[in-house]
């Protein structure tokens, strides 16, 4: 955003929507946990997500994305948006729970739609509390809707897993190497939904030492690729491996490819002791939820996506071999 926003027509008190700084980090990192952890009743709030942290990590991965909603020189809101290329989305969206329902996350939506025109995002979308009236009516007024379910997965790691032939991890790779890879992986992602690309995922793994991007060829053609958070400070938090994003390039062997895939990302968890998988896709991706269940894994929690678009529109398709989280 150019200026910071002032305002007081809705809230009733004023409030200045600004972009968060690195020295909001603290503030945001806490209000993120007692926001989410007052919604769901938790009795130490601030315990919310353990070890795991999402506001560092997102801000230090494009800090030009975060908003920060401040009244009386006090940080009392935030939220993040994420560009994948062509497809963009927001959260975690979150407002200190003294001031909810004053129009503080109408305050943020605003600007941070205007944030997606300048990206150019093609489609747009969130995960969100199915249950909740509040939630879905609040979004609705900015043009999403809700469509599938989204399945959060788990798995305990199969410790006698070994990589699969052909596996790379970005992580191990020269740094000369490094753009043609992240263009594999664009024109992966790209071959799903045109424009789609999540190589800042990729490079704030690496960059911030996150984890990792287990990458699976076919000969001289990447085939698939998963970027797995790890360990404390991460979006994991300790013990588990977290998959951010992971995708197969469609085809005949996708199938084939995307178990390929899984068995890397266990090897990976393994090699990083991590003795849990988890793991999000949308239940429209019925080939790769069907794969998910094959492999062990085993829903814990659903939530909706929303989205901008009409009826089909976006990457949610039954042939679809992508795993993600729009958290
Ligand atoms: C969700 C959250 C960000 C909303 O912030 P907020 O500042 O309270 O939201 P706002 O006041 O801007 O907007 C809420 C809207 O929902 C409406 N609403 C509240 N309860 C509702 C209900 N049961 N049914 C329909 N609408 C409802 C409010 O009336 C308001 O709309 P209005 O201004 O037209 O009256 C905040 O509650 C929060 O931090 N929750 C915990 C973390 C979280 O769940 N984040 C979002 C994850 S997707």
């Amino acid at each position: 955003m150019a200026d910071p926003v002032k305002t007081a027509v809705q809230t009733g008190f004023e409030l200045t929507i600004r972009p968060l700084l690195e020295s909001d980090l603290p503030a945001a990192d806490r209000i993120v946990r007692v926001a989410f952890g007052t919604f769901l009743g938790m009795p130490d709030p601030t315990a919310f997500m353990g070890d795991a942290a999402f506001a560092r990590t997102r801000w230090l991965a494009d800090p030009d994305a975060v908003l920060a909603a401040e009244h009386a020189g006090k940080l009392i809101g935030s939220n993040f948006a994420t560009n994948w290329g062509s497809f963009g989305f927001f959260g975690p969206l979150t407002v200190e729970p003294e001031y909810w329902n004053r129009g503080v996350a109408q305050q943020l939506l605003g600007p941070t739609m205007d944030i997606f025109r300048r990206w150019g995002s093609r489609h747009m979308g969130l995960y969100t509390f199915a249950h909740s009236p509040k939630h879905i009516a609040l979004y609705q007024k900015f043009g999403f809707w809700p469509r599938d379910l989204v399945c959060n997965f788990t798995k305990a790691t199969d410790d006698s897993r070994e990589a699969p032939r052909d596996t790379v991890r970005f992580g191990e790779s020269k740094t000369a190497d490094r753009a043609g890879l992240l263009a594999a992986c664009r024109e992966v992602t790209g071959a799903v939904f045109e424009g789609l690309d999540v190589q800042r995922e990729i490079r704030a793994v690496s960059d911030q030492r996150l984890g990792d991007t287990v990458l699976i060829w076919d000969a001289s053609r990447l085939a698939a690729f998963a970027v797995c958070h790890t360990g404390a400070g991460s979006e994991a938090g300790s013990g588990l491996c977290y998959v951010k994003f992971a995708a197969v390039r469609p085809g005949a062997r996708a199938g084939q490819d995307f178990a390929r895939l899984l068995h890397g990302i266990e090897a990976f968890a393994h090699s990083q002791n991590a003795p849990r998988i988890t793991a999000d896709v949308n239940v429209a991706r019925r080939e790769a939820f069907r794969a998910l269940l094959a492999h062990g894994f085993r829903p814990a929690r659903h939530g909706v996506a929303m989205e901008t678009g009409e009826v089909g529109s976006g990457y949610n398709r039954p042939d679809v071999y992508i795993l993600d989280d729009w958290r």
